[in-house]
Parts: C-alpha cells; sequence; structure tokens
C-alpha cells in the first residue's frame, strides 16, 4: 500500500533514524530539454518524458537555481506529490537534489503523500510556517502511469503557486543549464511511515563538531491539513446534520490523494461510517481512470447520486444519497452534488458567498472582505457579491492570481483576507490556504446544508437542490456550460483563436460597443462587447494578456473561447457559455434544462468560432 493510515491524528515525536551518509553534492553535467516551460499549474509532461536522463532533474535544478541567492541554505523544504506513478522515485532524487542544493530538512508526507492544498497547509502552518516552499509532483486531474501524466510545481513561502516571473525564470534557466548537484549517496529514505531520518556527513575530519546534517523528516500527511479545517469550520454544527438519520453522504476520492484526507476529515473528525468513502485508496494510476471531478469523469458518483451526464435528474434520483462529492487526483477540485441535482461549480462559489457568515474562519476575522473569480466563471457570485457589498475581483484563470489578492493590502491598506474564490474548474476555496481546496468546499457545503436543516423536522430535509433553488428564485440564474475539446491540433485551435480574434477587431472596426451593439442574425442576440481579457493585477501590477476572447452580449450573456493551459498534448479548445436569467423571470424560465437554455448561444458560437471546421471535429470531447 501506498499508505499506512495511522487513523486520525497523531500526536508526539515519530520515530528517529540517524545515520551517516555522503552528503557532499556530485555535480554532474547536462545539457537542457527543450520545452521544459511550465503553464498555468507546473510543467506537466508524459510520465516517460520526466523518466528521460536528466529531465527531472534539470528542471528542479533550475527551480533551486531560480531561488533567491542563499534561500535554501539550511532551509525546510516540502516535497510531496499525488501518489500517482513516478511520485515515489521523483522524491528520492529531489531528496538527494536537496541535500546537495544546501536544503537542511526536507518534509515529505508518509507515502510520499500531500494533497496540493495540504502542501499550502504544510508550508503555512507546520511548525508556524518555516518552510521555505514545496515541490508538488502531480499533474492534478490528469490521468497518471507509465503511459499518462506527471507533473511538477512549485509553490512558495505563503504556500502558493510561484507566479509567473519566477515560473519564467525557471524556463529560462532550463535553457542555458549545465550542469546540476545531487547527493546521490544518500540513501533510500522509507517513506511508508513517519519518521525523522537525520543524516550526518561522514567526511569532514578537523572540523567535526560542524558536521553537516540532512534531514528527511516523513510526516503525517493529514495531520496540519485537519487542525486547520478544524479552525475554518463549525465541527459540532456538521455533526449534528451528519447524525442525522435522513441524511447521507457520499465522497469519492477518485483514486486520488483525496482519500486519505477523507478518511481523515469525514470519518475521523466527522464521524461518518467509511461506508461513505467510495475509490478512497490512493492508486498509481487513479485504477486506470481520468481523476477529474466532473459529470463526464466522475460518472460512477454521478450515477450513484441520481444524475444525468447532462446534469439533470434521473429517474433513480428519488433513492439517491442527500449529499455527493468528488475531488481530483491532488484533492484540490471539487465536484458538489444533491439528490439528483449537479451544482454547477460557478453556483457553488455564489451559494458559499450568500452563506459565508457561518464559515467561522470568515465571521471570526470580521467577516469576507471580498470575493473573486476567473473570468470565464459565471456571473453568479458578482451578484452575491453587490448585494452584499462586498469588492469583487475578476482575475485570468488560475489559482495563483487569487493568491496574489489574499496576500495584499488593497483598498487604503486593508487586507482582503479573508477571500472567498472559485473557478468554474471545479476549484473553490478561501485563504485559509493558497491553493483550491477540494475537501475545505465540502465542509462548506455540509455547513450550507446544516444551517437549512437546524429547524427541518426528521423526513424533511432540506437538500442541495432546494437551496439552489432557493437561491436562484433571490438572485436569478446563470446557466452555464463549458465545452471542451480536448487534444486538438495546435495548429488548428490557434486558428480558431485568430478566427475569433478577427470578429473582435471587426467588431471594433464597424463602432460596435455597450452603446451599439451588433445584431447577430437571427439569434436574437445583441453584441456588445468583443474583446481578449487581459488582467491588470492590481497588487503587483503585472499585466496577463490574451486570457481568453470574449463575447459579451446586451442581456448580460456572455461566450468565451481560450486555450487550457493545462493540457499535456496537442491543445484543449475551450468555449465557456453562459446566460442569465432574472429571478423576476416566470418560475419556468429558471427551471430549464441547460441545454436549452443555452441552445442559441451554443450555435451562435459554432458557427462564429468555426471550431469544428478548424479542428475537424464534430462535437466537444467533454460538455461540463
Ligand atoms: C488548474 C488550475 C486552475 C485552472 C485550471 C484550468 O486546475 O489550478 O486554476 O482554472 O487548471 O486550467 P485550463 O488552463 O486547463 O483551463
Ligand atoms: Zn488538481
Amino acid at each position: 500500500p501506498l499508505l499506512r493510515l495511522s487513523g486520525g491524528s497523531v500526536s508526539g515525536a515519530s520515530a528517529l533514524q540517524q545515520r551517516t551518509a555522503v552528503l557532499a553534492p556530485r555535480v554532474v553535467p547536462t545539457e537542457p530539454h527543450e520545452g521544459q516551460k511550465p503553464g498555468t499549474s507546473g510543467l506537466r509532461k508524459k510520465t516517460k518524458v520526466f523518466q528521460r536522463p536528466n529531465y527531472l532533474e534539470n528542471f528542479v535544478q533550475s527551480i533551486f537555481d531560480s531561488l533567491p541567492e542563499g534561500q535554501l541554505n539550511g532551509a525546510t523544504l516540502v516535497v510531496s506529490g499525488d501518489g500517482r506513478y513516478h511520485n515515489a522515485a521523483a522524491i528520492q532524487t529531489i531528496c538527494q537534489m536537496a541535500a546537495a542544493n544546501g536544503v537542511a530538512r526536507v518534509w515529505v508526507g508518509v507515502g510520499g503523500l500531500l494533497s496540493t492544498p495540504a502542501v499550502s497547509a504544510v508550508i503555512r502552518e507546520r511548525e508556524g510556517g518555516v518552510a521555505v516552499g514545496g515541490i508538488v509532483l502531480t499533474a492534478s486531474h490528469n490521468p497518471g502511469g507509465p503511459d499518462e501524466d506527471f507533473g511538477i510545481k512549485y509553490n512558495v513561502q505563503n504556500g502558493g503557486p510561484a507566479l509567473e516571473a519566477f515560473t519564467d525564470a525557471v524556463h529560462k534557466r532550463t535553457n542555458t543549464l549545465s550542469e546540476y548537484r545531487i547527493s546521490d549517496q544518500l540513501p533510500e529514505v522509507d517513506l511508508s511511515i513517519a519518521a525523522r531520518h537525520v543524516f550526518t556527513e561522514v567526511t569532514g575530519e578537523g572540523a567535526a563538531a560542524a558536521k553537516r546534517t540532512f534531514e528527511v523528516e516523513v510526516i503525517e500527511p493529514t495531520e496540519d491539513y485537519v487542525a486547520l479545517l478544524r479552525r475554518c469550520f463549525d465541527m459540532d454544527a456538521i455533526r449534528t446534520l451528519l447524525r442525522r438519520e435522513d441524511m447521507s453522504v457520499v465522497f469519492d476520492g477518485m483514486h486520488g490523494v483525496a482519500g486519505p484526507y477523507a478518511k481523515a476529515v469525514l470519518c475521523g473528525e466527522l464521524g461518518l461510517p467509511s461506508s461513505c468513502l467510495h475509490h478512497c485508496e490512493p492508486s498509481e494510476t487513479f485504477n486506470g481512470g481520468h481523476p477529474d471531478p466532473n459529470l463526464v469523469y466522475a460518472h460512477e458518483l454521478v450515477a450513484t447520486m441520481g444524475v444525468t451526464a447532462a446534469g439533470g435528474a434521473a429517474p433513480s434520483a428519488s433513492s439517491a444519497p442527500v449529499f455527493g462529492a468528488a475531488a481530483d487526483g491532488d484533492a484540490d477540485r471539487n465536484m458538489i452534488l444533491g439528490r439528483g441535482f449537479f451544482v454547477t461549480p460557478s453556483d457553488s462559489l455564489a451559494l458559499i458567498a450568500a452563506h459565508a457568515h457561518l464559515i467561522p474562519w470568515f465571521a471570526n476575522a470580521g467577516g469576507l472582505k471580498a470575493v473573486a473569480r476567473s473570468m470565464p466563471t459565471s456571473g453568479a457570485v458578482d451578484r452575491v457579491a453587490a448585494a452584499q457589498g462586498l469588492p469583487f475581483f475578476e482575475t485570468p484563470t488560475g489559482w495563483k492570481f487569487f493568491g496574489n489578492l489574499m496576500d495584499s493590502r488593497l483598498l487604503g491598506g486593508a487586507t482582503l483576507d479573508p477571500l472567498l474564490c472559485g473557478e468554474e474548474s471545479f476549484g473553490t476555496g478561501s485563504s485559509h490556504v493558497r491553493e483550491k481546496d477540494g475537501l475545505w468546499a465540502v465542509l462548506a457545503w455540509l455547513t450550507i446544508l446544516a444551517e437549512h436543516n437546524r429547524q427541518t423536522p426528521i423526513g424533511a430535509l432540506v437538500g442541495v437542490g432546494d437551496i439552489v433553488r432557493q437561491h436562484w428564485a433571490h438572485f436569478g440564474r446563470n446557466y452555464y456550460a463549458r465545452y471542451d475539446y480536448e487534444g486538438v491540433d495546435a495548429n488548428g485551435a490557434a486558428r480558431v483563436l485568430e478566427r475569433l480574434r478577427g470578429v473582435s477587431a471587426m467588431f471594433t472596426l464597424a463602432g460596435h460597443g455597450p452603446d451599439r451593439p451588433q445584431p447577430l442574425g437571427t439569434s436574437g442576440c445583441a453584441l456588445a462587447t468583443a474583446d481578449e481579457f487581459e488582467y491588470h493585477d492590481p497588487v503587483d501590477k503585472s499585466v496577463s494578456k490574451r486570457q481568453g476572447v470574449r463575447l459579451l452580449f446586451a442581456d448580460g450573456s456572455r461566450i468565451i473561447f481560450r486555450l487550457s493551459g493545462t493540457g499535456s498534448v496537442g491543445a484543449t479548445i475551450r468555449i465557456y457559455l453562459e446566460r442569465y436569467m432574472p429571478a423576476t423571470a416566470p418560475a419556468e424560465q429558471l427551471a430549464l434544462e441547460t441545454a436549452d437554455a443555452l441552445a442559441p448561444l451554443i450555435n451562435l458560437a459554432l458557427e462564429l468560432s468555426q471550431v469544428h471546421e478548424l479542428t475537424g471535429r464534430d462535437a466537444p470531447t467533454v460538455i461540463t
């Protein structure tokens, strides 16, 4: 097994193993590998690419070389991953390289496992936040295995992913690297059990008293994270809900690293039976699956919850559990389901915003300071922010942009922490860490359910669908869908985007704009803005260009086109579709099937982009 769970939290010092070892670095000549350019979330490639001689080593050395001079000397570094194939081998190599580059101590989760949010928590919280940063080995929701994906990303001292300036520097360094340093006589460390492995340099006569040591501390992966969640949520309120006879929960770990966390939180903390946990044993290949919590890839959970692949209620809905959730391979994404009901990630964010006062982490800090969403995420949360008078930020795709806001002092010196943020790509979280956080979202939803059911009689439980429908009745509904064309030819994808830039240029040339919308054929839609999203970071003033072509319509509908930054082969085109229905609309207009509500926009998107003609595809690979 990848992991021996010790059941619940662990206290006391772990076993100490002291040995001598050759720590002196060996300098290994190397040559640059092409294409080591990190994407939205680090460097992701096929595992076989990572297994090429010096491939991982070059990238890790380039990270180390790009850090501020001397920062690694005597430092503590977190190194762990989501348990996918090659994780354990890569960790051993990185430990040897850390030793050679001056690091004094590496923290590795038992089994080499730490979820992405847990890495963030360990960097920020463990021993008061002494770690200098972390190397996270994951390709997130991409499949794993010898023929699938591997990935590596660097998180900085605030616990969040490094910003573009740093990843650009790393990329530049990979192009000129001529050697790396490794203490390759450091013995392999047993990662299967929590322990401190302290290695003392064997050489170094003379000043023997000052002999160098290097430590690998294998830590309990859930310890710091669970302690943090206890501070975030009212666990008693959630326990009360979960004790109800008419309450039932299913959590799908998708064979990723979420499993041990779900076990520690849902069973250990909240007392749910382990029968609630599905696919919660981490597997190097995610059991051959695609560990992405959406309607397509989490089909087993979706079926269990009585939801159709299109997100509607299936005939089996009435006997489905009350609450279902899933997380991705590294446990930062989440999907929330009710009995026969799918909550879009954009709605999930809006609902959590509307209930934020119930989350002690926010309430104890005097309430939320702001909310943020990525540009393609629906505008549902905007309406909650407006109603609550909260500052609102729209950022490019990528969680790192939220991290910048969380650590900032804007608004005349006031902090934006606590900040709530989310993305349409099944990411939700807050400033409790600097990553999105799958289990955090689950607890936020259980909090919402607990509140709505404080007084409800047993047998009359108010479910997820009821709560979301109440929300729509108050704020209106943002119908939303995303079409993905995965693994298309990169040239074809580029031509789709070029074409759309042309549409946008023509629109502007013809003098159209919000005051002079352009009616589009017989679609009944009038285009009010056609541009390419560009983000001016209010904190570091950096500018991110070409973050997606936006078509904004006079009635508030939107179509957005962008290329994914997280794929590993070819290109992925994403088309985001959104239509707003105000709360004042007739009730049946708030209860349409998403596909019906969006049909005119979908046709328009296909026509304007010529995506099928230019890519040779006749349908999206995934609709979420
Ligand atoms: C990762 C990032 C997210 C991002 C998502 C989609 O999960 O952490 O912040 O939203 O990828 O990125 P993509 O470029 O594939 O649309
Ligand atoms: Zn992920």
